[in-house]
């Protein structure tokens, strides 16, 4: 079984990413499972607490990192960038640096839902570039940004889906992050990471 992590990036109710998310969920193809963490659960990083002595709930978020094969996070953009709740995740999560922490070598891929019909491709590269700059593996032959998400979602016999064109990238999304997981970057990425921490010595 692969196991993923879904992350998202919204705390509010009735998150349109939180919906996809739920979408996502069912989308998965067989020999896939999801996993949640509720990011709102992770106090503002501080760096007095981030080793050893670090926040139970930042405790039980690496944990599911390390125990994930890959991480799928549902992100909104804020103010042209990536959500601070998004960026506190991944900070908890980038320490302890050595020898390795929990996105090392670890596959992700993000899609961002926009109310806006033209935004959105800001807060995604954002966390991509975040995600590799700690030596994880994002997902960079594929990007989908759910414009006008507030309109992309529909109902089929009773369940929520997305219109066609959406669910189309949705799967494609679903399908590189699959792709990345099962290549040989992860090991690579590792080994990367390994000979950095190394030339620090
Ligand atoms: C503080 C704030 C900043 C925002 N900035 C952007 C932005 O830069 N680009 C954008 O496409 N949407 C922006 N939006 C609108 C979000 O795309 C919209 O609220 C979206 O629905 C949030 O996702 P959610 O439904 O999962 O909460 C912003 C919203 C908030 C609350």
């Amino acid at each position: 079984m692969t196991n993923l992590l879904f992350l998202v990036g919204s705390l509010r109710q009735g998150s349109l990413n939180q919906r996809l998310a739920n979408v996502a969920r069912a989308e998965l193809p067989e020999g896939y499972q999801a996993t949640g963490f509720d990011l709102g659960s992770l106090p503002l990083y501080n760096s007095d607490f981030d080793g050893e002595n670090s926040p139970e709930s930042v405790v039980a978020f690496r944990a599911a990192l390390h125990a994930a094969d890959g991480v799928f996070i549902f992100s909104p953009e804020y103010n042209y960038g990536i959500p601070g709740v998004v960026k506190n995740a991944i900070d908890w999560a980038s320490r302890p640096m050595m020898p390795r922490h929990a996105m090392v070598g670890k596959p992700m891929n993000v899609i961002v839902s926009t109310m806006s019909p033209t935004n959105g491709i800001r807060a995604l590269n954002d966390i991509k570039r975040t995600w590799a700059a700690v030596g994880g593996v994002p997902v960079n032959t594929f990007d989908f940004v759910l414009q006008s998400a507030q309109t992309r979602f529909v109902e089929v016999d009773g369940v929520e889906t997305l219109d066609v064109p959406a669910l189309n990238g949705l799967r494609m999304a679903i399908n590189h992050l699959d792709r990345i997981i099962n290549s040989g970057a992860p090991a690579v990425a590792l080994a990367n990471w390994d000979a950095f921490i190394a030339s620090l010595k």
